[in-house]
């Protein structure tokens, strides 16, 4: 990796739709209850967009308060990168759309899908267009209506996800803003994909009410999460002969309590060393983790010259972790 150029998120933004939706509003819609839903996975509500609203909505208003924290214009932009799985439509891209939107006169523009890894895929590959000369402001969004996409029926995966959306603005800088990367796939569609949404023709449902919406196998989601995370976090600080101990925050994709717990464990570290907001949005997707990032620079859990290390999993089956130092 060419070191001459150093690449660090200058500014984050987030978006959340205003409505929220509470375990009790979940007993109303499917048999299940606050209490399994919290001891199971420790999230209490999520935010749902109205009928009215979009992804990229939501990804416009993340990016105008990433670009006004950053103290950078839209047509400074080169590039917008969206991470989600939940585009408006199938054409064109949401990062087309967030590009006219914000007057991003001079950025190419690409969605990117990596599942719940798509943020951190997209910091990476944003990081790489920089370091190789080629652009030197790049917007990374993370955004997504997984409401859109949820089986309303399936009380297995309805009482995981919600709405939301966060945005870096990640640019060219003077001191070493990222360290490293590790980006990874288990090819394997049957553990977490929407049936029917594509180009690929649907025989029969896996259960019903889940064509063109989310369908999950939560246990081996589980236990792969459970298993690369702590591998992609220790192969990152081995890269960087890094101690556990220097890292001040981890962000983790927010998708399970537990499976935060027991990254903890075998990582041997405590709990308040990672970054928790499970318990208010659910799983977001591509948008969890600039989410958790925005609030715990706002809440002044990240200060500048802390050392950060993001880590995510997902559809794909994904994972992407990386070690950063904060630099504003
Ligand atoms: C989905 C998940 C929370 C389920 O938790 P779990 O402990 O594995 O629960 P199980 O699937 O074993 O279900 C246990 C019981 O609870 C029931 N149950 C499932 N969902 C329920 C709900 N919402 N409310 C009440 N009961 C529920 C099951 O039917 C089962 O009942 P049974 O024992 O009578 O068959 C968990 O597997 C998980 O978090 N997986 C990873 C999901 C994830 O992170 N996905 C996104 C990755 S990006």
């Amino acid at each position: 990796m060419c070191k001459s150029i150093n690449v660090g998120i200058i500014g984050m933004g987030k978006a959340l739709p205003p409505r929220v939706l509470t375990n009790f509003d979940l007993e109303k819609i499917v048999e299940t209850n606050d209490e399994w839903i919290t001891t199971r996975t420790g999230i209490k509500e999520r935010r749902i967009v109205d009928e009215n609203s979009s992804t990229s909505d939501l990804a416009t208003e993340a990016a105008q308060n990433a670009l006004k924290n950053a103290g950078v214009s839209p047509a400074e932009i080169d590039l917008i990168i969206v991470a989600t799985i939940t585009p408006d439509y199938k054409l064109p891209s949401v990062a087309s759309i967030v590009q006219s939107n914000i007057g991003a006169i001079n950025a190419a523009t690409f969605d990117l899908n990596a599942g719940c890894s798509g943020w951190v895929y997209s910091i990476a590959t944003a990081n790489a267009f920089i370091q190789s000369g080629f652009y030197e402001k790049i917007l990374v969004v993370g955004a997504e209506t997984l409401s859109t996409i949820t089986n309303w029926q399936d009380r297995t995966t309805c009482i995981l996800f919600g709405d939301g959306a966060g945005a870096s603005v990640v640019a060219k800088i003077d001191e070493p803003g990222f360290f490293t990367f590790d980006l990874g796939t288990d090819g394997q569609v049957e553990p977490l994909y929407a049936p029917g949404s594509g180009s690929k023709k649907l025989v029969a449902e896996p259960i019903p009410g889940c064509t063109n919406k989310v369908f999950m196998i939560g246990k081996d989601v589980f236990k792969f999460a459970v298993k690369v995370q702590s591998k992609s976090i220790l192969k990152l600080l081995e890269k960087l002969d890094m101690d556990i101990n220097e890292v001040d925050l981890f962000i983790p994709h927010q998708a399970n309590k537990r499976i935060i717990e027991s990254a903890c464990e075998r990582l041997n570290i405590t709990q308040d060393k990672f970054m928790v907001n499970l318990d208010k949005y659910g799983n977001t997707s591509a948008a969890s983790i600039p989410l958790a990032l925005t609030e715990a620079v706002e809440q002044g859990k990240i200060k500048k010259g802390d050392t950060v290390c993001v880590c995510g999993f997902g559809a794909g089956l994904t994972w992407a972790s990386g070690i950063m130092k904060w630099i504003y």
